[in-house]
């Protein structure tokens, strides 16, 4: 599923990164280069604390997986 269309960023992409420890909000839109008004046409940056809600989720499940 997209959550940028505009430079096509898929929640795939998120995961990865929350796979890469990649989860605080800011971090996550610097990487994903939807960090400030020139780079974002302001749709997805506003829903920057979904895509790390996403990314810790992510970043748990890996945990996880690790100990079992
Ligand atoms: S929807 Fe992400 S930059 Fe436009």
């Amino acid at each position: 599923m997209y959550i940028c269309v505009c430079k096509g960023i898929k929640e795939s992409d998120v995961r990865t990164l929350g796979r890469e420890g990649i989860t605080c909000p800011k971090l996550l839109a610097s990487t994903l280069g939807i960090d400030d008004k020139n780079s974002c046409c302001g749709r997805c940056i506003k829903n920057v604390s979904n895509y790390a809600a996403i990314a810790i989720d992510e970043h748990s499940r890996m945990k996880l997986s690790v100990k079992a």
